[in-house]
């Protein structure tokens, strides 16, 4: 099982376009760039476990429109194992338009599509050498659901990443650990945050929900927090940041690979913190996510 990661996620491709700044309402941009790329929470996710390493699993769906071929080509050739994944009749591969400003911040729309009609989760065969599951919040709840009981019945560690926030399900409460940004955080535990000195305090309410929560502060870094108490881990400084898309997505999918390879949870949350900074250097998200073999190794 040692390095064998299954994700259980969404699949988009994501059209990027590089702007001045974010749209203001009822206001007509022009981009000065655009580009085409594999997206999706979930791909993401399992393109970083890929490239720190990891035996991946994707089970996901995408539509029987040509849309599709991007992603899959992407997973392929990555060595992201695509069996799992449903070509759904009639529907369309899930999209997202993403506007990225000069600063790195970013702006999302995503239309599920045929992510919206995965309902059921029918690859526990995928689970059976698995020693993660992550999924996430773009997927139905049903589906989500299904994955974490049967990972859980075949003693596979679960990693639950509600992003974003939909609702909490009594099936999570496996979850070892939950990740959750600030916002969703708020949203889980019906409050916003205050400051940074609030966050080891929120994170320790989240413990009521599973067996250990990480709550991800963006540059910042992440707080960490289990029985034996809250952790923070901060965030290399990163003094070129090109794109943050997708970096909430590469420090769940790396702290899911050091996991999978037997490493401690501080230990696993310092490589996702380190791999999520490195993320944001590059535009994109799970397609332009660089070699994290090396962050495994330290
Ligand atoms: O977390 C970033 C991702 O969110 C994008 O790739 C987009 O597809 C949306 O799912
Ligand atoms: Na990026």
């Amino acid at each position: 099982r040692l390095g064998n990661v299954v994700v259980a996620g969404s699949i988009n491709v994501d059209t990027f376009l590089r702007v001045p700044h974010l749209p203001a309402p009822g206001e007509t941009l022009i981009a000065s760039r655009s580009s085409v790329r594999l997206g999706g929470k979930g791909a993401n996710q399992a393109m970083a476990a890929r490239r720190a390493g990891c035996r991946v699993t994707m089970v996901g769906a995408v539509g029987d429109d040509r849309t599709s071929r991007h992603p899959l080509r992407v997973l392929a050739s990555s060595g992201v194992d695509a069996q799992h994944v449903q070509v759904i009749r009639g529907a369309a591969t899930g999209s997202a338009v993403i506007a990225v400003d000069d600063a790195g911040e970013n702006l999302i729309i995503v239309d599920p599509g045929a992510n919206a009609r995965l309902e059921r989760f029918e690859a526990a065969a995928a689970l059976a050498d698995a020693a993660v599951l992550v999924v996430q919040g773009e997927m139905p709840m049903t589906f989500t659901a299904e994955a974490v009981v049967a990972a859980s019945r075949v003693g596979v560690r679960v990693i639950v990443n509600l992003a974003p926030f939909t609702r909490w399900l009594a099936e999570f409460s496996v979850a070892d650990p939950l990740i959750l940004n600030e916002v969703e955080a708020g949203q889980l535990l019906g409050a916003q945050p205050g400051g940074p000195e609030d966050i080891a305090e929120v994170a320790s309410r989240l413990l009521g929900y599973c067996r250990s929560a990480v709550v991800t502060i963006g540059a910042r870094g992440a707080v960490l927090v289990t029985e034996s108490g809250a952790l923070h881990i901060a965030a290399p400084s990163i003094s070129d940041v090109i794109d943050s898309t997708g970096a909430g997505d590469a420090f769940v999918g790396v702290t899911a690979a050091a996991l999978a390879f037997g490493r401690t949870l501080p230990s696993s949350v310092r490589a996702g913190v380190e791999a999520a900074s490195e993320s944001v250097r590059h535009e994109g998200a799970g397609e332009s996510y660089p070699d994290f073999i090396s962050i495994l190794a330290r």
